[in-house]
């Protein structure tokens, strides 16, 4: 019987992402049976495998493109984490052994039952003459061929790596590498995860295991009653996946779900990006993370007088980052504070989060993005989330800007466009003030709109989020409408 394996599992034992496989399903080369593909499948559309290719082990050590174009390298698993997947993956082989020797024990049965038949007429001789030539030969035979024998060495390998997670009832799934925790790990994935502390003390992070194995990585205040310790409960901020698990956990699906937070977070970076553009990175506590959705605002307030409300320019997925894009306005009392006064290590009360301009639950469409001038940081935050997620069959962004000194950040699309197969990145320059082109506007928009137009003529095949000053996103809502985006497939970020 083949053996079948989820889509998440398939793309990263052959080297490629879900979207991948899952073009090749809807083209019809690939066959797939409720979501899950063979290793037969897999093998007829990618036949050369080897177990040795580079690009397989890239693959493994995936580099993440992150702010600025700096590249990571995913984690490996500590010590502990790799022995106990080894035991489990030890056991497992074993049992697969012992059972291998049952069938063989069954099948040298069968043959020396067959020999018995001497007396029996000569039709049925015949048959068993045949039946024990075929059996033999499919004793020897087995599935040797390479390509088998390589996506089982692939597999192994794998999953000494990395454990999947699917999440019930929601069905997403993800992988826990390194020492990450199974929350950190559906956070780094792109999945809103119900918790609460992050460290192990108020137990909201609790999920019940389904099946598979989990592994305590760090320690826990909350103590989890018998009851809920017998029916499988465990805390998802305090253990890993040593097998692949099953896990029935609360995800947030609307922003109501996500509760306003105050949290501390401590200046990293301060960096001049284009033009008047500063990029403010903090970074909240390993106990005071901020839970939000790619998208949101937040207000940061600098001591008691001054405060501003922005949207965090990057993704839940990011760790305990939380970067801003700031535009110094000279006699702005924030931006000039964090333009003269901020240093790296300074406390920023962070207040949030708001706002309901997120990602739709699983979007089954490519994704439009249009960013008008510093729009562009609410619209990066949902395009890092996509990624992670890697759900889009494509990325489009189009940064609508009044001048080219406007496209302060460029240098983060040119190198998602670069590492990505799926992203397509068009800067959208006007040549004059958009905002203050009164009368003008809706031209100077249409114009502009309509490359999009132009490269996405079907409309309605994509969802369209847009963000920026309230008169560029509601010219830009009228023109989608009028160009085929259903209503329902549009979402609006105005004033963002
Ligand atoms: S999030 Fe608080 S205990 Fe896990």
């Amino acid at each position: 019987m083949p053996r079948l394996m989820n889509l998440s599992r398939a793309a990263r034992l052959v080297g490629v992402t879900r979207v991948a496989l899952q073009k090749k399903i809807k083209e019809g080369l690939l066959p797939s049976f409720e979501g899950m593909v063979t290793e037969e499948g897999l093998l007829q559309v990618y036949p050369d495998i080897q177990f040795e290719d580079n690009t397989f082990f890239a693959r493994i050590g995936r580099t993440k493109v992150m702010d600025k174009g700096v590249r990571a390298f995913e984690r490996l698993p500590g010590k502990e984490v790799l022995f106990a997947r080894l035991t489990s993956l030890g056991k497992e082989l074993s049992e697969t052994q012992a059972e291998l020797m049952r069938y063989r024990a069954m099948a040298e049965g069968l043959e020396e039952q067959l020999t018995t038949w001497r007396d029996a007429g000569e039709e049925v001789q015949a048959a068993a003459a045949s039946l024990k030539t075929w059996l033999q030969q499919a004793l020897q035979i087995g599935d040797y061929r390479a390509g088998f024998h390589n996506l089982a060495i692939r597999d192994s390998f794998l999953r000494v790596m990395a454990a999947h997670v699917q999440l019930q009832p929601s069905g997403h799934e993800f992988f826990v590498e390194g020492a990450d925790t199974l929350l950190e790990a559906a956070l780094r994935a792109g999945h809103a995860l119900n918790y609460g502390c992050s460290n192990g003390k108020c137990g909201q992070c609790k999920a019940r295991v389904v099946s598979g194995e989990l592994l305590k990585v760090r320690s826990h205040e909350y103590v989890l009653s018998e009851n809920e310790k017998s029916s499988g409960y465990a805390l998802m901020c305090s253990n890993t996946a040593v097998s692949d698990v099953v896990i029935e956990a609360g995800e947030a699906a609307v922003v109501t779900d996500i509760p306003l937070q105050q949290v501390t977070a401590h200046v990293k970076s301060i960096d001049p990006l284009g033009g008047e553009m500063l990029l403010l990175h903090l970074r909240t506590s390993h106990d005071q993370r901020l839970r939000f959705l790619a998208g949101q605002k937040v207000v940061l307030r600098l001591g008691h007088s001054l405060s501003a409300e922005l949207p965090v320019a990057g993704c839940p997925c990011d760790d305990r980052n939380l970067p801003f894009h700031i535009h110094v306005t000279p006699g702005n009392p924030f931006s000039d504070y964090v333009a003269s006064n901020l240093k790296v290590g300074d406390g920023v009360t962070v207040e949030g989060p708001q706002g309901g301009f997120v990602l739709r639950n699983d979007f089954p469409r490519s994704l439009i993005f249009i960013a008008f001038g510093t729009g562009f940081a609410a619209v990066k935050g949902l395009m890092e989330q996509a990624m992670a997620l890697d759900s889009a069959e494509s990325i489009h962004l189009y940064w609508v800007v009044s001048h080219e000194s406007d496209l302060y950040f460029s240098n983060w699309p040119r190198a998602m466009a670069d590492a990505l197969d799926n992203f397509r990145y068009t800067p959208l320059v006007a040549g004059t003030h958009l905002e203050t082109a009164a009368g003008r506007q809706e031209k100077l928009l249409g114009g502009l709109l309509q490359r999009i137009g132009d490269e996405c003529p079907a409309l309605s095949d994509f969802d369209v989020y847009v963000a920026g000053p309230e008169p560029l996103t509601d010219g830009a809502r009228k023109w989608l409408l009028e160009h085929g985006l259903p209503a329902a497939q549009l979402m609006v970020g105005a004033g963002l």
